[in-house]
């Protein structure tokens, strides 16, 4: 996939959506090391700035992850990110991934909202035929978050993943793009 256009921006009613730059760099490492994202995420690794300038380098600036930072509309904060990677150009689908930083602003829909533009963007723009992603069994808002924005459950991995010495499912959500 070529790298995102550096001028694009998604535009939502509460957020917008702008491409990740290297000035963002503070900010997405605290967000992704914080407790209530780790614990969601698989990959559960504490994250360097330098492991994130590295990921910024090899991924996305090469075009393997197409990644955006999540802004507020009224003031512009910066509030957490979402990407899409692990492209599949033969079969055109990518993997979604979403995480908000500033824990007060969720549950007011700004993730769905992202998630939205996210899949406008995948099929829309690039031309995608399927979103997929990730979401541990226990993870509700995720899952609420990723039904509310149009994906389906499409299999529940049974205790897929050892975390904290606790076996783990994992829910497969996939979108399919009705036009492509
Ligand atoms: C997942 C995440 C992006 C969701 O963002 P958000 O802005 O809070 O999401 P929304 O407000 O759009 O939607 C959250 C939904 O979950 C629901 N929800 C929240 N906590 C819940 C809980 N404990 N049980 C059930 N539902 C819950 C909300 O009610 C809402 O659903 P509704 O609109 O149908 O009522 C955010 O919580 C986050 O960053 N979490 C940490 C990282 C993470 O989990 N990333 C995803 C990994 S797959």
């Amino acid at each position: 996939m070529e790298p995102v256009k550096k001028d694009i921006r998604l535009c939502g009613q509460q957020i917008y959506l702008r491409p990740i730059t290297a000035e963002d760099t503070e900010s997405v490492v605290r967000w992704r090391n914080e407790k209530a994202v780790v614990d969601n995420f698989i990959y559960r690794k504490p994250i360097s700035e330098e492991e994130h300038r590295d990921w910024l380098r090899n991924k996305v600036e090469t075009g393997l992850v197409h990644q955006f930072i999540v802004c507020g509309n009224a003031d512009d904060m910066p509030l957490g990110s979402v990407y899409l990677q692990n492209f599949d150009e033969v079969n055109r689908k990518a993997e979604e991934g979403i995480f908000l930083g500033e824990r007060k602003l969720c549950g007011r829909g700004i993730g769905t909202e992202a998630a939205k533009l996210m899949l406008s963007y995948a099929f829309r723009t690039l031309g995608l035929h399927k979103l997929m992603a990730r979401v541990l069994a226990y993870n509700q808002s995720s899952i609420r978050m990723h039904e509310n924005a149009g994906y389906t459950q499409e299999a529940c991995l049974k205790e897929e993943l050892l975390l904290n010495g606790k076996y783990e499912d994992l829910i497969l959500f996939g979108a399919i793009n009705p036009e492509k």
